[in-house]
Order: C-alpha cells, then structure tokens, then sequence
C-alpha cells in the first residue's frame, strides 16, 4: 500500500518511524511539512527523510507544496496530520477532499475538519468507492472507532461517556492529589509538555467537545456540531470543590457525554466517586460505552503521544489495506 504524508510534526514523525521499524508492507511515496515536499513513486527512504529535516528544518523541495503531494502524488491512502482548524477545518478539509475526489482513501488524526464536515466527507468518500477513518481524533491510542464500528457492531449505542482530554485530566489529578490550585497545575502541565502554550482549547472544554461531536457522529446521530454541545472547562475549578469531593469519597472529572435518544451532548466537570471507572489518573483518557446487547464498556489508554497517535493511525491504514485485499 502506497501512503503519503502530510505533516512531519510529532504524530507525522512517529508514524513515519514506525513504517520504518515494522515490516508493514506500507510504502511512503509522498510527504510535506508546511514548507516543502518530497514525491517519489518507489518510496522515500526515511532514514534520509529525517537527516534532511533535522539539517534544513523542512523535509524536501521548497518548489512543492502539500497540494502537489494531494493532486500528483502517487498513492492509494493519504495520511493528514497537520495541525488542527476547528473553526475552518482549512487547509487539511481541503487536502482531505481532493484526495477522496481523486478516489484515494484518507486517514487522518486531524480533528477539525472531522467535527465540521462529518456527513460531507463520508459523502464525497462512499460517492468515490474510498474510506475516510480517523481513531486518532479521538483517545489517541484507545481503539474506541473500531470498537464502535466493528466490536460493537449490531448494537445499540445508549450512551458515551468520556475523559477525552488529557491536559484537562492531568491538572485536576494533580489539584485533587496535591492541593495544588488551577493555575499551579496549568503551569506545571505545561512544563511536563502536556499543556500547549495557549492551553484555551483544552481548558475551556473545546477540545473534548470536538471529540464528542466526532463520537455523536460515529454512533449515529448525524450532523451533530460543535454548537450542538453544552460546554463547561475546568478553568473555574476551585481547589476547595475538589477538597470537597474527596471528602466525599468523589472526585471531579471532565466528563463528555452523549445521549443521542434524549439530544444531550455535553462537556463540563462532574463530581464521580473515585471507584468509578472513568476516574483515571494523570493524562489517560477512558471512555465508557453503554449499548443494549454488549452493556457497559469502558476502554483506558494514552490519550496522545508520538507513537501512540501512530498506532491508531496505522490500524486505521492496516484495515483498510485488509477490507480492500479482500475484494471489497
Ligand atoms: N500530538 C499528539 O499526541 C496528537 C494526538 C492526537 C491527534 N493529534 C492531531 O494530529 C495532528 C498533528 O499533530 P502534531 O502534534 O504532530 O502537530 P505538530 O507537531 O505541530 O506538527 C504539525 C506538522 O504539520 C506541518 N504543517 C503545518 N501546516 C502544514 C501545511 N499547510 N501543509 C503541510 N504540512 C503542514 C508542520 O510543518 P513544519 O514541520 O514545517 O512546521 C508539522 O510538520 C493535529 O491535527 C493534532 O491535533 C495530535
């Protein structure tokens, strides 16, 4: 299976590093940072790929674009890691949709574009006989699509419950097991790296909201949207409502939630008992799926990294290189 690249950052690197380590029988043909490309059709060494961007900063020709690697590249899936838009989607929407118009499958950990043009994109992928998957927008490693789609398939999706931010999970551990306040834990998460400079998104609730606009989607419930969800961040949390819950035998939790048969979609702090098992530690996110036949699953992983937003990446390149194989 041919694959092309576009972005070269944390996610774009592991993935590539793993292709190089593992015998997948994966090809990269294509890659591009934000200033330059690299297309060959018998496949790029990465060993060199990597020497070059650490040298230059950019990994290929400044002449070429991501566009050239979407519109000439020749490849059967293309793999869009590219920061995130959530506003426009823009400019991987764009990529994505060229590439499925040009009949190539899509796999993606960009989230923006997933949540804004669900529907469209599964559009204009059915209508070109080609997959769009995305595990990686959601939970990071935790296979929480296929377990949707393919494990739980038959069933009935009732609820979802979920801690699918980590920076947000990693400051109210560290309020609840240290005392310290909200804005102790934010500076120290973000000197652990798992904070962005401008931690807004995560803080303020958006990025589990996208997230769960994605899984509002994916079990159903079509054209659900951002502004379809309730959203309260933890950035109000005090020190003493946390001190409060464990007195309780509680803890308080960033939890997203959807029930598609009563419209709820929300995102806001819930006080859980500590035996719950969406109360995990640190930056692990754990999502709990209630269906009708299967009952009560909760799934626990890396909610991000280099290597773990990989994996879900390359199960995403893996099933649909197995699904067409078999002649679908
Ligand atoms: N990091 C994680 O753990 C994680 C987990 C789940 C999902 N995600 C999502 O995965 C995506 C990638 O994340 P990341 O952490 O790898 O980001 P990152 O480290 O910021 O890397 C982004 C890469 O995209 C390149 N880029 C930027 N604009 C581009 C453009 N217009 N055309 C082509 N390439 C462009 C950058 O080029 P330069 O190298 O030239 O700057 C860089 O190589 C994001 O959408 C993120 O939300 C990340």
């Amino acid at each position: 299976m041919k694959v092309a690249v576009l972005g070269m950052g944390s996610v774009g690197r592991g993935l590539l590093e793993m292709i190089e380590e593992k015998d997948l029988d994966l090809t990269v043909t294509a890659v591009a940072d934000s200033r330059s490309a690299l297309l060959d059709k018998d496949g790029i060494r990465i060993d060199e790929l990597f020497l070059a961007k650490k040298e230059h900063g950019f990994c290929g020709d400044k002449s070429l674009s991501a566009m050239d690697v979407v519109t000439r590249g020749d490849y059967d899936a293309l793999v869009e890691v590219t920061p995130t838009n959530a506003t426009t989607g823009e400019p991987a929407l764009t990529f994505m949709k060229t590439a499925l118009e040009r009949g190539k499958h899509v796999v993606t950990s960009n989230k923006g574009p997933i949540a804004r043009e669900f529907a469209m994109l599964h559009q204009i992928a059915s209508r070109n006989r080609v997959q769009i998957r995305y595990e990686a927008t959601v939970g990071g490693a935790i296979p929480i699509m296929h377990a949707l789609r393919q494990g739980l398939a038959g069933n009935r999706v009732l609820a979802i419950f979920g801690v699918l931010n980590g920076t947000c999970n990693y400051i109210l551990t560290r309020m609840a097991k240290e005392g310290l306040t909200y804005e102790q834990a934010l500076l120290e998460a973000r000197e652990m790296g798992y904070a962005e400079a401008d931690p807004t998104y995560d803080v303020k609730g958006i990025d589990a909201a996208i997230k769960l606009v994605i899984l509002a989607n994916v079990i159903g419930k079509k054209n659900v949207v951002l502004e379809d969800v309730e959203v309260t961040g933890i950035d109000m949390l005090t020190t003493d409502a946390l001190r409060l819950a464990e007195s309780e035998h509680c803890t308080i939790r960033l939890i997203a939630e959807a029930i598609p048969e009563k419209g709820i979609f929300r995102v806001a702090p819930r006080i859980i008992p500590q035996s719950h098992p969406l109360v995990v530690e640190g930056s692990l996110n754990a999502i709990t799926i209630e269906t009708d036949m299967a009952g009560e699953i909760t799934l626990i992983g890396k909610g991000a990294g280099s290597v773990e937003t990989a994996s879900a990446i390359i199960g995403d390149l893996l099933f649909i290189r197995d699904f067409h194989a078999r002649g679908h």
